[in-house]
C-alpha cells in the first residue's frame, strides 16, 4: 500500500499547495490500483518528462521523445505499452513496437505543433521544392503524425536534430514542422540550407526574453537551460539549449545549484522532485495536452484496453523507415523492425 505521507513529502516539492495529505491519500489508492492492473495486463508505463507528478509515481520509465522511442522499441517482455504523453509519441511507440498493444489513456492528448503539418500540405510542398532542389532532403521533427513521418527521409528529436541534419549528405533540407528548432539547427550548421516549415509550439512560443532576463538579474550565477522549441531570442540567452532529458542530466551533473528550465512547467516539477538539493526557478508555461492524462484515465485505459493506437501498414512501414534512419544517422541504437 502506497504511503500518502511519504507521497506528500515528495510531490509537494512540485506544488506544495495542491498536494495535501488528503489529496495524496486519494492518489495512493489510485497508484495501488494501477500497479495491480499493470501486473494483470503485463503492461509497462512510459511517461514523458512533462506529465503530471503523480504519473511519474506509476511510470516504469520517464524520458524525452528520443529516450521514450528507444525504450518503446526494447520493452520486449511487456505485452502492453501504456503511453502517458501525447498522440504522436504513442504513435511512435506503435511504429517501433508493432506487435504490442499501445494505449494512450486520453485520446484528446494531441499536440498543436504536430497538427500544424498536414500530410497533404507536406507532400505538396516536397513536390514543389523538388523542382528547384532535386537533391532536397526532408527531416521531420518527431512532433509530427506517423503519416507525415512516412514522407520524410529521417526523423529527429530535440536531442539529436543538429546531429541528424549534419549527417545527411543533402545540402538543402526541408525541416518540418518547428521553425524555431529549424532556426536552431541552421545556426549550428551554416553550410546547410534549411527551409523551415512555418510551425511552432504554442507553449514555447509564449516564453519571451524578459521572463528569462528578470530571473537572471535576480540570480546572477544561475544556469539557464532552454528548450530549442523556444524563440530564437530566448535560445540566445541559454547556457545550454537541450531536450527535456538533456536538462535533467545537465542539472544533475552540474556543480551549479541554481537553474532556470525554460520550457513546459512539468519539467520544473520533475526537477524539483528528482533533485531536491538544488533550486529551480520558473519561466515556464503549461501544455494543456501534456496535462490531460490523469490517474483515473490510466485506470480506465488498463481496465478497458482503450483507447488503443493502430496504424495502417503503409504508414507504419514508411514511418519506421524514417525513424530507423534517425537511429542509423545518430548510431544511438541498432536499427529496429
Ligand atoms: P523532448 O523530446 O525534448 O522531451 O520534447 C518534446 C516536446 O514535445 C517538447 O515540447
Ligand atoms: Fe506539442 Fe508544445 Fe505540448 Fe510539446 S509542449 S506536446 S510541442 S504543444
Amino acid at each position: 500500500m502506497s504511503d500518502p505521507e511519504e507521497l506528500q513529502s515528495r510531490l509537494s516539492r512540485a506544488d506544495a499547495g495542491y498536494y495535501t495529505v488528503e489529496v495524496c491519500r486519494g492518489i495512493a489508492t489510485k497508484i495501488d490500483r494501477i500497479r495491480e492492473l499493470k501486473l494483470q495486463r503485463n503492461a509497462v508505463l512510459l511517461a514523458h518528462n512533462y506529465q503530471r507528478p503523480e504519473i511519474f509515481e506509476v511510470a516504469d520509465f520517464t524520458g524525452d521523445s528520443l529516450g521514450l522511442s528507444m525504450k518503446a522499441a526494447t520493452v520486449n517482455e511487456a505485452d502492453v505499452i501504456v503511453f502517458c504523453g501525447v498522440h504522436f509519441m504513442a504513435e511512435t511507440a506503435k511504429v517501433v513496437s508493432p506487435g504490442k498493444i499501445v494505449l494512450l489513456p486520453n485520446a484528446k492528448a494531441g499536440c498543436s505543433l504536430a497538427d500544424m503539418a498536414d500530410v497533404k500540405d507536406v507532400a505538396d510542398r516536397i513536390a514543389e521544392l523538388k523542382v528547384d532542389h532535386p537533391d532536397l532532403g526532408v527531416v521531420c521533427y518527431v512532433n509530427t503524425t506517423a503519416a507525415v513521418k512516412a514522407l520524410c527521409d529521417s526523423v529527429c528529436t530535440s536531442a539529436n536534430a543538429v546531429q541528424v541534419v549534419a549527417s545527411m549528405s543533402n545540402k538543402t533540407i526541408l525541416f518540418v514542422p518547428d521553425k524555431n528548432l529549424a532556426a536552431h539547427v541552421a545556426g549550428k550548421l551554416p553550410d546547410k540550407v534549411i527551409i523551415a516549415w512555418d510551425g511552432h509550439c504554442y507553449v514555447h512560443q509564449q516564453i519571451n526574453p524578459d521572463s528569462v532576463l528578470s530571473v537572471r538579474a535576480m540570480h546572477p550565477g544561475i544556469k539557464i537551460l532552454v528548450h530549442p522549441e523556444c524563440r530564437d531570442d530566448v535560445v540566445k540567452l541559454a547556457d545550454a539549449a537541450l531536450s527535456t532529458s538533456g536538462m535533467v542530466d545537465y542539472a544533475r551533473d552540474s556543480d551549479a545549484t541554481e537553474f532556470l528550465a525554460v520550457t513546459e512547467c512539468g519539467l520544473s516539477d520533475l526537477l524539483a522532485v528528482q533533485a531536491p538539493e538544488k533550486t529551480f526557478y520558473r519561466a515556464c508555461k503549461v501544455c494543456r495536452f501534456m496535462k490531460m492524462i490523469t490517474l483515473d484515465d490510466v485506470i480506465s485505459s488498463l481496465e478497458t484496453m482503450q483507447p488503443e493506437i493502430n496504424l495502417p501498414d503503409s504508414v507504419r512501414i514508411g514511418a519506421s523507415r524514417a525513424i530507423n534512419r534517425m537511429f542509423e544517422l545518430t548510431a544511438s541504437m541498432a536499427a529496429i523492425n
